[in-house]
């Protein structure tokens, strides 16, 4: 691809957003939130992929799945007022489906297109699926990383911010309750990815937010994790329980494993 056509994607892309904004001003913050989103993923893919040396057209090719990651959210939201995807619509898929009705990647070589569709359409899934064609895999775990440390922005964001000015889709409408889930929990202790579904409350849904330092791929991802102080941010908002603590630690441990931060750098990760 050209850079004259990342340009034009982008140029498409602002105008498509601009038709979803309306008078209502919750709809403009969620509706915001997501465009700001869109233009922090494109900066977080660009890094990781630099550090993994891509090559330029690579590169540019990540940032369109970047840009259009998210693509379905903005009709998902004007459609159901949410960005629940089990009480709604998959958004990759609807996202997917938008490239496709538009034309809008009409112009680069078939193989580009079919990278950014599956991209797009899967970036979101539990897991990445299999693909025999390496590049797919590659663009899903730089989508994904890139997605992931955006969210946990916007989740920092969201705790630190007055309730009055909390974007109200972020936190998906669940009950700031004191209890937690032991399962969730337990994930954190396994090392693995918890599910949305059985969240009950928003600390169940915090602690899910940690458990995706398991489903990181690069190590460039978890140094910007390390950096923005995400991990110590999430934990300020839970209820300070020993277990929680505990679980909190194995999670600093495997970031800074990964990171390859030298302990000197960065004791209090
Ligand atoms: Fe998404």
């Amino acid at each position: 691809m050209q850079s004259s056509d990342l340009e034009i994607f982008k140029d498409w892309f602002s105008e498509y957003t601009r038709t979803f904004y309306t008078d209502n001003a919750e709809d403009r913050r969620n509706i915001d939130l997501k465009v700001r989103h869109t233009s922090f993923v494109c900066e977080n893919i660009v890094g990781i992929a630099k550090e993994e040396h891509l090559s330029d057209n690579d590169l540019m090719l990540a940032e369109t799945a970047a840009l259009f990651h998210d693509l379905g959210r903005f009709l998902q939201y004007s459609r159901y007022k949410t960005f629940r995807d089990s009480i709604s619509v998959n958004h990759g898929r609807l996202g997917a489906e938008i490239l496709g009705k538009e034309n809008i990647l009409r112009h680069l070589p078939l193989h580009e297109q079919q990278l950014i569709m599956n991209t797009v359409k899967f970036h979101n899934a539990f897991e990445v699926p299999s693909f025999e064609d390496q590049q797919n895999v590659l663009f899903l775990q730089l989508i994904r990383d890139a997605d992931k440390l955006d969210i946990w922005r916007i989740f920092a964001e969201y705790y630190e911010s007055p309730e009055e000015e909390q974007t109200s889709a972020v936190g998906l409408g669940l009950p700031d309750l004191p209890d937690y889930s032991k399962t969730v929990l337990s994930c954190l202790y396994d090392k693995k990815l918890a599910t949305l579904s059985g969240l009950k409350t928003l600390n169940d849904f915090r602690l899910m937010q940690l458990s995706w330092v398991y489903d990181l791929n690069f190590r460039h991802s978890f140094r910007l994790m390390a950096e923005r102080a995400y991990i110590q941010k999430i934990a300020a908002v839970l209820p300070q329980t020993e277990e929680i603590a505990g679980a909190l630690s194995i999670i600093k441990k495997f970031v800074r494993e990964k990171a390859e931060v030298k302990l000197h750098e960065s004791t209090e990760l």
